[in-house]
Parts: C-alpha cells; sequence; structure tokens
C-alpha cells in the first residue's frame, strides 16, 4: 500500500477592519506565517488609503462587506468594533457556516450568548479571547485553565487607560492633564467617557463573569461609578491609610446574589493589584478549591491583542472549539459588605463629625477611622472617615441623610477598600 500524505487545506481568514488591532493581525499572520492560517481578504471603508506593501500579493483588498462575506474566508477576524455593524456581518457569517474571532467586547457583553448558539446551530465557532484585556489570556484561563473549579470572586483592573490615569495620579499629577496626556498617547479617545465612565469596564467583568461564575449578566445591570472625582487629595489620604487608588472591577457572590461593581476603589499597597501601572491590566480570580489565581500584563494595544486574536485562529485551525459552558441568570446586586473610604468636603463649623457620626451609627456602621490633614482651609475643608465592613445599602442610607446638610461643598466621594 503506497503511502499517502494527507495535505489539510489551511484556514482562510478576511479581516474585517484595518486599524490598529487588524493591522497588527495582519502583521503577525505575515511574519509568523503560523501553521494553517492563510490571510486572503481585507475589508475596510476606503479600502485604498490601508493598503500596505508587506501584506501577501494575493490578498484581496475590499471595501465590500458582502463581497468578502460571500467569498470562501473560512473565518471572519472583525476588528472593527461596535455593535453595528460588526454584529450584522458577524450574525451573516455565522448563519452561514462560517467561523469568527473578534475582540469586540461590547458585542460580546451584549450579544455573546446568542451569537454563541448561532455558532453552535450553524457549526461555526465563534472566538473573542480578546475581547478581556487585550493580550492576557484570561479568557483561555477561565475556558480552559480554570474549568474545574467554582470561581467565588473576580477583581482587578480591565481598563488600560483609568490605569494609566490612575497610576500617573498616584505620582501627583492632576486628573484634566494626564487625561490629555492619555489622549495624545492614543490611549484614550476624544471622547473618554467609555472608559473613565467605566463602561468598557463593566463589558469585560460581564463576560467574565458568564465565564468564570457561569452567569448572564446584561451589562447595564452594572451601575459603573466614574473616576472622574478622584482627587490629588484622595491619593494623599489613601497614601496615609497604606493604599493607593484604581478603577477597580469586582464580582462577588454574597448569599444568593452577586454583587457586582466597578469604580474608583482604595487598593492596599501590599496587594498585587497595587503594583500594575499605567496601561497593565490585572484580574485575580478566587475558586473555590484552588484559591487565587492572577492573570497581569498588557491589557490592550495593537499587537498585544493581536496575538490574541492570532492565538484564536491557531486554537480553531488545530480544531479546538470553545468549550461549552452552562450559564444562567443570576440575581445581580449591588448589596456586598466591604469596607469603605468616604472623603467629604466641606465648609467648616463645629458638629460636622459628631452630625456623620451620628448617621453612621443610627445605620449600625461602625467608623474604623478619622483622618484630616492639616493646612486646608475652614472655607474647603476635605477629611476623610473610613468604615469596618458594612451593608452598601446601610452606607447608602447613612450618606442620603448626610448630603442634606448645607455643609457640604459637594457629594462624598465614596471609595470601597479592598481587603489586603
Ligand atoms: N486597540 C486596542 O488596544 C484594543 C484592545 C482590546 C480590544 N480592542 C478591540 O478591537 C477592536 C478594534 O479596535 P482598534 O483599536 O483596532 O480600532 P481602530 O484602530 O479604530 O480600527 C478599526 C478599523 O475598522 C474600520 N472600520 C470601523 N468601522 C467600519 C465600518 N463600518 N466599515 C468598514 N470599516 C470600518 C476602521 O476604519 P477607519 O480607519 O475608516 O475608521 C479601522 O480601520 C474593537 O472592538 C476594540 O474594542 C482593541
Amino acid at each position: 500500500m503506497s503511502a499517502e500524505k494527507t495535505t489539510i487545506r489551511p484556514l482562510r481568514i478576511a479581516l474585517f477592519g484595518f486599524g490598529t488591532v487588524g493591522s497588527s493581525v495582519a502583521r503577525i499572520l505575515t511574519e509568523m506565517k503560523p501553521e494553517g492560517l492563510e490571510l486572503t481578504h481585507v475589508f475596510n471603508r476606503n479600502v485604498a488609503r490601508k493598503k500596505v506593501d508587506w501584506v501577501g500579493a494575493d490578498v484581496v483588498w475590499s471595501e465590500n462587506a458582502d463581497e468578502v462575506l460571500n467569498s470562501g474566508a473560512d473565518v471572519i477576524v472583525e476588528l472593527m468594533g461596535g455593535l453595528d455593524p460588526a454584529g450584522g456581518w458577524i450574525e451573516r457569517a455565522l448563519a452561514s457556516g462560517k467561523s469568527v474571532v473578534t475582540a469586540n467586547k461590547k458585542l460580546i457583553a451584549y450579544r455573546g450568548l446568542e451569537l454563541e448558539k448561532l455558532a453552535a446551530e450553524k457549526g461555526g465557532h465563534i472566538k473573542y479571547g480578546a475581547a478581556v484585556a487585550g493580550g492576557i489570556p484570561v479568557i483561555p484561563g477561565l475556558e480552559q485553565g480554570l474549568a474545574g473549579d467554582k470561581v467565588d470572586r473576580i477583581e482587578g483592573i480591565l481598563n488600560g487607560t483609568c490605569n494609566f490615569i490612575l497610576s500617573e495620579m498616584e505620582q501627583g499629577a492632576p486628573f484634566e492633564p494626564t487625561l490629555k496626556e492619555a489622549q495624545a498617547r492614543g490611549y484614550a479617545e476624544a471622547d473618554p467617557t467609555e472608559d473613565v465612565g467605566g463602561f468598557d469596564a463593566r463589558a469585560k467583568l460581564a463576560i467574565l463573569m458568564r465565564l468564570a461564575m457561569r452567569v448572564h449578566v446584561n451589562p447595564d445591570e452594572i451601575e459603573p461609578r466614574p473616576i472622574t472625582a478622584v482627587t490629588p487629595i484622595d491619593f494623599s489620604y489613601a497614601r496615609d491609610l497604606g493604599c493607593t487608588i484604581r478603577q477597580i472591577s469586582r464580582a462577588e457572590r454574597v448569599g444568593g446574589h452577586i454583587a457586582a461593581s466597578v469604580g474608583p476603589t482604595l487598593v492596599p499597597l501590599a496587594s498585587p493589584i497595587a503594583w500594575s501601572r499605567e496601561m497593565m491590566n490585572m484580574v485575580l480570580v478566587s475558586g473555590h478549591y484552588g484559591g487565587d489565581v492572577i492573570f497581569s500584563g498588557h491589557g490592550a494595544g495593537g499587537t498585544p491583542t493581536a496575538v490574541a486574536v492570532v492565538s484564536d485562529l491557531i486554537a480553531l485551525a488545530h480544531g479546538s472549539r470553545r468549550v461549552e459552558i452552562p450559564s444562567e441568570k443570576a440575581a445581580i446586586g449591588t448589596e456586598s459588605e466591604i469596607a469603605h473610604y468616604i472623603r467629604f468636603r466641606v465648609k467648616d463649623r463645629p458638629g460636622i463629625v459628631a452630625d456623620i457620626a451620628g448617621a453612621l451609627a443610627k445605620e449600625k456602621i461602625n467608623i474604623h477611622a478619622i483622618v484630616q490633614k492639616p493646612g486646608y482651609s475652614g472655607e474647603d475643608l476635605p477629611f476623610v472617615v473610613t468604615v469596618e465592613p458594612c451593608k452598601s445599602s446601610a452606607l447608602k442610607r447613612a450618606l442620603d441623610a448626610i448630603k442634606k446638610n448645607n455643609y457640604l461643598i459637594d457629594d462624598p466621594l465614596d471609595m470601597q477598600i479592598l481587603s489586603a
């Protein structure tokens, strides 16, 4: 019998979007030439201005989405972003039996479940390893490495832009110029609301909650708190308390529900999360059986994100499919028991501390410390009260009562304090 060599046809890849990540994916595919992958199409609007000479001469450049969707490409790699038209094109690709790889966290957070069902029905796959924490393999880590554990808590830094701003503020820089610098470096959009408002991080948290905690979460159920209220004074007080400040996304099983939050948070300097600087992301996953696991690295940027995309493509070429993770609807709330930092700005007068202490005592909340730095004018006096772990609903009632007083210059800034 003659020995026959079977040649497996490479997966034909069509890139949708030739921007920061798309061009980096093309670069890796062209330079590394991973076995079993062949770049055949690049789709982008006004594609002529995108053409580069380092991509193979056989690659078809197109600005006609229909033409590429109807081509012989096996996998659509969507790197345009946004819900539309990306969502419609992904749906069409999956409906025709093609597979999809995407880095689009917003789309996966809102429509991931539905698109996964469609992929399974039509015999294709949808992979999105780059959608959370860019180049850090958190998603494959949860889908495979930690599939054997029951995750009780996820917390960490999911937005590099906020991390850049807050780690610069930690060194003494004020918010506005740091945001401008982040924009000048291309880390933040012209409209930074998605990042600084916490919307980007909550979409990523919703994806991680589904993969790690097996619950369906509509990102809108998580109310993010913006980092814009954090001032250099808060960093100074945080330092006195042995902490720094980071935008933390957090989900934890508490009794019958899952408490989920995104917002500026005090992080003890002893915690590895406090070590993350600039655009780094870090995710701590606490498993019931395996204990804590930390993922850390470059959470964004063209090439780190492209590595995650190409890794998904290689997994597809090797026949790997997404592990089917059962998930169910869960009650998502904000009620948790955690320590808090509350910074007040007041027009000074006698009795303010007694008034605040009284409102907290009425809700059975124990004060841990009262910190007031010298040198501030009585016309605008910042001071901080930290409270021991308490129910967030009780603290909200106490703060609502305190807010009625006319000695406050603005609303108190309330931040959770992570345990070390
Ligand atoms: N950049 C990162 O660090 C990073 C990290 C993790 C995940 N992601 C995700 O990766 C995806 C791509 O991000 P990116 O930073 O590469 O974005 P980008 O630089 O803005 O690139 C997007 C590309 O898609 C094209 N495009 C957008 N809408 C289109 C449309 N309707 N029709 C045709 N072409 C269209 C854009 O063309 P124009 O040039 O004409 O605008 C551009 O070339 C997003 O989902 C993002 O959330 C990015």
